[in-house]
């Protein structure tokens, strides 16, 4: 999708017509697997990718063409800006951030997603019940990601039971094919009053 500003919050109509569906949003989507695979299983809800490279943005767009999905778009933008000025308060009902560069190099540790902005985006753009989906191979840095998790106010954490369908991304593949664990962390929207 091409917003037609990009310097305003896009009105919820624009993003899909159908604003009373359940919109989710997979942040960094890569080649767009996991995206593709639950817009078919869940054709009743809607899903955006939000992803910079234009390689991996066709790739999603030719999967989904194949599929004939009309419940997918694709953003090409920056993650931080994406959410913290673009998406409408309340859009969404999950967001999942699933392998995010962990960016281990302690001189690159500035550019890791997760910190306390990324925390009240998230809050903002989620539904009064939304969660919050993250997963990675990289044990350093899902331990700082919990710590600013934990001491964030506005989200509870809440257990991954596995009844859910949820599948396996691509790099989620590789990464467990080379026999690495994978860390897992979902969080709600505190209630209000809590
Ligand atoms: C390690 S890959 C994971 C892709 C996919 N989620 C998966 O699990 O297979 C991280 C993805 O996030 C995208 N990405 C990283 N930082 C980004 C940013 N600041 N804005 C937009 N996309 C970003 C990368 O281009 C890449 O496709």
């Amino acid at each position: 999708m091409v917003p037609s500003d990009y310097f305003k919050k896009l009105p919820k109509e624009e993003l899909f017509t159908e604003i009373d569906k359940p919109l989710e949003i997979d942040l960094g989507c890569g080649d767009g697997s996991f995206l593709v695979a639950m817009a078919l299983k869940y054709p009743e809800k809607n899903f955006l990718g939000v992803e910079r490279l234009l390689g991996r943005v066709r790739k999603v767009l030719r999967k989904s063409e194949e599929n004939s999905l009309s419940n997918l778009k694709v953003l090409r933008l920056e993650l931080s800006y994406t959410i913290e000025w673009l998406l409408p308060d309340h859009c969404a009902s999950r967001i999942h951030l699933l392998f995010p560069d962990p960016w281990p190099k302690k001189k690159h540790h500035k550019r890791r997603l997760i910190n306390e902005s990324f925390c009240e985006a998230l809050v903002k753009i989620l539904n009064q019940d939304g969660e919050f989906l993250f997963k990675t191979d990289h044990e350093e840095y899902f331990e700082e990601s919990m710590n600013t998790l934990q001491n964030f106010s506005l989200l509870d954490h809440i257990p991954w039971d596995n009844e859910d369908y949820y599948p396996v991304t691509d790099f989620e593949r590789i990464w467990t094919n080379e026999g690495k664990e994978i860390f897992t962390a979902r969080y709600k929207v505190k209630a209000q009053g809590a």
